[in-house]
């Protein structure tokens, strides 16, 4: 076993030979769009992304159902199970299995398995002093989905989110592997600075976040301000605040680094040196990836807002 319980990370990984690892991870949620075909490849897209996350290929998934058949009509699961479908095409991953059960609440997901060289496994313990912080999607859809559930977001906003959940990391993570990459994890329910305090605890380091070098989705700000604010983010807040110093004054920037993401993009600590080529070639990739901080040397394990 490479990577297990004692330092969980994005996914499990088992060595299989001196040439192969096996990566498994399991991801399920209940819906965070309307559209059906759309929830399902969101749910795809990100079981898939913990697979990436590690540096890997996932190869084989299973669906996880959970559906109210008597109260639902059974199209709106064809749907979302077509959607899953379209997007393990899309990633080249095959569908062997899964396993459905009857449930008052409906929810989607998968367990993926993928593959990796033992050497070559990326986690999330490994950034440097000097390394500088990639983030390959805007934050924000934690806000924006709350939005839509009160039923006041913009149909263009509506679209742009549902898009970049859907969005697979894979060409993020392909183009990661060509670089000296320290360390990787992708952004979900805890929040950029949740993830972040997940890659530098036990290091000895601290992550310096220059604000306005993150990108925000449009309207998350102005969302947040009206109080549209997911109940994870407070949660998030509780548990780390402590270890976060905020320098720049602006109270929101907490709620919107804090708030929950679904599918969202890869954290790549990368060396300094390559930090700029990578980030070349996912911009040439059409990736809104962006250098938002960098690995500084520290008394605390603290992230430092500026
Ligand atoms: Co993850
Ligand atoms: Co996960
Ligand atoms: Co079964």
């Amino acid at each position: 076993m490479i990577i297990g319980l004692e330092e969980p990370d994005d996914a499990g990984v088992y060595k299989i030979s001196d040439e192969i690892a096996l990566i498994q991870t399991v991801d399920f949620f209940t819906p965070v769009v309307d559209d059906p075909y759309w929830f399902g490849q969101i749910a795809a897209a990100n079981a898939l992304s913990d697979v990436y996350a590690m540096g890997g290929t996932p190869k084989l998934a299973m669906n996880l159902v959970a559906f109210p058949s008597k109260e639902m009509d059974i199209a709106i699961l064809q749907d979302i199970l077509k959607g899953g479908m379209d997007k393990l095409k899309e990633a080249g991953v095959i569908l062997i299995g899964g396993h459905s059960v009857e449930d008052k609440e409906l929810k989607y997901g998968l367990s993926v398995t993928g593959f990796v060289h033992p050497e070559r496994v990326i986690t999330k313990r490994g950034l440097k002093e000097g390394d500088l912080l990639i983030l390959t999607k805007p934050i924000g859809t934690g806000i924006i989905n709350t939005a839509i559930k009160g039923g006041i977001a913009s149909e263009k906003t509506v679209i742009y989110v549902t898009k970049l959940m859907a969005e697979l990391n894979r060409k993020a993570s392909e183009i990661m592997l060509r670089f000296n990459v320290h360390a990787c994890t992708d952004i979900t329910g805890f929040g950029l600075i949740g993830h972040m305090e997940e890659m530098i605890y036990g290091t000895g380091l601290s992550i310096v976040i220059n604000s306005k070098d993150v990108p925000v989705i449009a309207e998350a700000r102005r969302y947040a301000e009206m109080g549209l604010v997911p109940a994870g983010t407070y949660k998030n807040m509780d548990f780390w605040k402590d270890r976060v110093k905020l320098e720049a004054k602006d109270e929101l920037l907490l709620i919107l680094f804090f708030d929950p993401q679904t599918s969202g993009g890869l954290l790549i600590a990368s060396d300094r040196k390559d930090a700029y080529s990578l980030l070349e070639d996912l911009k040439k990739e059409g990736i809104e990836a962006s250098i938002i901080g960098e690995v500084i040397k520290s008394k605390e394990e603290v992230v430092i807002i500026k």
